[in-house]
């Protein structure tokens, strides 16, 4: 089994070969290959997996490569993790869009516009490659914006690109937790939306809804993550939970402004950071797997410290600084490879799930996995105000599409200006000004 990792000399990829290797069953993977732009990185990467791999019997071979081609020929799997523009791009992104007063963050409002408008192109590329050279691979999409990404992807490769997210799970995870559920992979945890704007409307344990006690108790409440970032009061008078990243909604201003009042943004702090340590793996005598392991630490601790500051919530939780996107991408290559039948939250066309939305809106939503891919699962509709919030953002998704392969700078500034968190035409209009003079790979827009 061959696993191609685009962005394969990116700062996460030792966490899914690291999920690889602890893989002992038949029909596991047996070969990695690494792909990305920039040698350097690649090497730097290969070091850390080079130890990780030392000593563990049948660990998957590891090959680097630049040509993306000879990459793709022959996966199983493709999964994608790529950052187009880099974390200099980012926090250009960031900085942009607060130079107009609005929010940069990269998934959300206007910086998650930018940077899907030059991310699609790069992904309909490899989609329309893979769709040639690997007919038969799955795609497994983890980049940002996952959702517009995946639907961008979804136009070429229909139902062989599956979007993951680790926020939905860790999310349910807390829920389990605080409610004292033994095994949380016994819940069933209903939640829909677009990635990075989903709501749990219920966690359901042996047929019973768990949500209705949490929402009732204040101290349960206001003991986990979501609690503190959005107030007991305010996830009682919405009767759900929301992903953690509905806080650059329901609490724009504050979170604008404590963008702006950060020393550094996430994006600017984090090219620092992984500059450090690619940097740090140029010398021969770096110890890699440590120095890649107190890096990540760092940045898991730092995780939307902004928005945390904003709240008063705090440090994060010893328990929530595991991550645990390679665990979704791994479970999902195993009831795919293996027809091990499971239940993931997953980012994959609508086929009538929201009836709001047509059937190839790709949406946020548990799905049954299988040999044959990924199935949604029917749900409740949402509240018309997570109605209203969805259908608006993914219309913006489909302005950004429509951008991207026209090249239509009309419809840029169309995409910002119908955002929800862009308050203004004219702010559009100069975000697009300011984002098409920042990012060379934006000069398609004409
Ligand atoms: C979560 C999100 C991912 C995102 C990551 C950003 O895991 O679900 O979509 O890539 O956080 O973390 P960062 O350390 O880059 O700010
Ligand atoms: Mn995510």
């Amino acid at each position: 089994m061959k696993l191609t990792i685009l962005g394969g000399g990116g700062f996460r990829v030792p966490l899914v070969y690291g999920a690889l290797l602890g893989d002992r069953a038949e029909g596991r993977v047996t070969d990695v290959v690494l792909h990305d732009l920039d040698a350097g990185r690649l090497s730097a990467v290969a070091r850390v997996l080079a130890e990780q791999a030392a000593g563990v019997p049948g660990a998957p071979a590891v090959t680097a490569t630049t040509d993306l081609d000879e990459a793709l020929r022959g996966a199983d799997f493709v999964f994608s993790a790529i950052r187009v523009g880099g974390l200099e791009g980012r926090a250009a992104d960031e900085r942009v869009a607060l130079d107009q007063g609005v929010l940069g963050q990269e998934t959300v409002g206007a910086g998650g516009i930018a940077y899907g408008l030059r991310t699609v192109p790069v992904a309909v590329d490899i989609a329309r490659r893979v769709a040639r050279l690997a007919p038969d691979a799955w795609v497994i999409n983890f980049t940002n914006p996952a959702g517009l990404v995946t639907e961008a992807m979804s136009r070429h490769l229909g139902n062989r690109v599956i979007g993951i997210c680790d926020s939905p799970v860790g999310l349910g995870r807390r829920i389990a937790r605080v409610l004292g559920v033994a095994n949380p992979r016994e819940a069933w945890i209903d939640y829909v939306g677009l990635n990075h704007l989903g709501w749990v409307r219920g966690l359901r344990v042996a047929g019973r809804d768990e949500l209705p006690r949490l929402l009732a108790d204040p101290d349960l409440l206001g003991s986990f993550e979501e609690g503190k970032l959005f107030g007991t009061e305010w996830l009682r008078s919405l009767g759900a939970i929301p992903n953690e990243y509905l806080h650059y909604y329901y609490f724009n201003r504050e979170a604008v402004r404590a963008y702006q009042n950060a020393e550094k943004t996430r994006g600017a702090f984090l090219r620092d950071q992984q500059a450090g340590f690619y940097e740090a793996m140029q010398r021969p005598d770096a110890e890699a797997l440590k120095t890649w392991e107190s890096t990540r630490a760092e940045r898991e601790a730092t995780y939307m410290s902004e928005s945390r500051a904003a709240a008063g919530a705090g440090e994060r939780d010893a328990d929530d600084l595991s991550g645990g996107y390679e665990k979704v991408a791994l479970a999902l290559m195993r009831a795919i490879a293996r027809d091990e039948r499971t239940t993931l939250i997953l980012n994959v066309r609508n086929q009538g799930t929201l009836s709001v939305l047509d059937t190839d809106a790709v949406i946020e939503v548990p799905c049954l996995v299988d040999a044959n891919g990924a199935h949604p699962v029917a749900v409740d509709p949402l509240p018309d105000h997570a109605t209203g919030l969805v259908c608006a953002v993914k219309a913006v998704e489909r302005q950004v599409l429509v951008a991207a392969e026209s090249g239509s700078r009309t419809t840029a500034v169309k995409a910002f200006a119908l955002h929800p968190l862009v308050d203004s035409v004219n702010v559009a209009r100069r975000l697009v000004e300011g984002y098409t003079a920042e990012h060379p790979g934006l000069a398609y827009l004409k």
